[in-house]
């Protein structure tokens, strides 16, 4: 057996080749911020801003002509609070872009998806509320529950095709679906976070976000990277309390959990290449280390590999560029 015989050609390689990613696959993510023609690049992050509602209406578009998927919106509100008000406010920054983005013909076609999470709108900068025990603080789970799901709702109203909640909070999905249903959102689905570790790749995030906390860190609701039963146990969970398709991350170093998960569900399954990996690719880019456009579509190419359907990635533009 030679198994170079079908390695000879461009042609050939293309005819046996496993795993594809087009344009359709790939989910942009945007920072949505108060103002006007505000485009403020992140610095930790090459190629990322955050956008005003205008600009970020504008985004949309240039996405929509590349054949990307969709997005992924997150806001950073005027304020911030204890009780994470900006984020379900009628007139909340992501609920802003939602309505913005749907008087666009174009941006429209776009799977929207509003990220739905308390910490860019809390003070203290955690994904639930912050209460005093004797102990200490804790992010206290079922309280929080209900201001996510009023999010949700308040998320869906204003145009999100899909709701993703990446709190980590215990039972986020039941009480998500069933405020969704009471306010008659039934066909809202849920893109569940399931599997989320608590991540250094993060870092970038969180200053493009503005979201870092400010005591403590996550580790009390976001899993522990070295768990990949407990993964499985949070997967079959927020399927069984509703979820429609579920978000793995990070991708790159947890493409065992990408794979592992293939193996057990059927839902529709979102890998996401988070700031830091996107950061890390983009340094080494800068100093001509790496190949960019190759380097790019191959850490795309993995994660399909495992077993994503679609990418949420801060390389959608490039990539589709590439791709097209
Ligand atoms: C909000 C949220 C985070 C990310 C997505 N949603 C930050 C965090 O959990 O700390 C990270 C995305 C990225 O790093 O690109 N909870």
């Amino acid at each position: 057996m030679r198994m170079r015989r079908l390695r000879r050609s461009q042609a050939m390689r293309a005819l046996v080749r496993e795993t594809t990613v087009a344009p359709g696959d790939l989910i942009y993510p945007l920072f949505l911020c108060p103002g006007e023609g505000v485009r403020r690049a992140v610095s930790s992050m090459p190629g990322v801003f955050n956008l005003s509602v205008d600009e970020a209406v504008r985004e949309a578009e240039e996405a929509a002509s590349l054949g990307i998927g969709g997005l992924l919106l997150f806001g950073l509100p005027e304020s911030k609070d204890e009780q994470a008000t900006g984020a379900y406010d009628e007139n909340g920054i992501v609920q802003q872009g939602l309505r913005a983005m749907k008087k666009s013909a174009a941006a429209k076609k776009l799977v929207l998806m509003a990220d739905t999470c308390l910490c860019e709108y809390t003070s203290h900068g955690h994904c639930g509320c912050v209460i005093e025990t004797e102990d200490g603080w804790t992010v206290d789970n079922d309280p929080s529950l209900d201001l996510l799901a009023r999010t949700a709702v308040s998320l869906a109203r204003a145009g999100a095709d899909v709701v993703a909640p990446s709190d980590m909070m215990d039972g986020r999905v039941a009480a998500i679906r069933a405020a969704l249903d009471k306010h008659a959102l039934q066909n809202t689905p849920i893109l569940s976070y399931a599997s989320k570790f608590a991540s250094a790749f993060y870092g970038p995030f969180r200053e493009a976000a503005d979201s870092a906390p400010q005591f403590g860190d996550r580790k009390t609701y976001q899993m522990d990277g070295a768990n990949l039963r407990e993964a499985m146990r949070e997967i079959d969970l927020d399927i069984e309390e509703g979820a429609d398709m579920i978000l793995m991350k990070p991708a790159m170093p947890y493409l065992d959990v990408i794979l592992a998960a293939r193996d057990r569900v059927d839902v529709p399954i979102g890998a996401y290449q988070v700031s830091g990996e996107y950061s890390m690719l983009q340094a080494a880019f800068e100093h001509g280390w790496l190949d960019r456009d190759r380097a790019t579509l191959e850490s795309l190419v993995s994660m399909r590999r495992a077993g994503a359907d679609f990418i949420v990635t801060y390389f959608a533009k490039e990539a589709a560029r590439l791709l097209s």
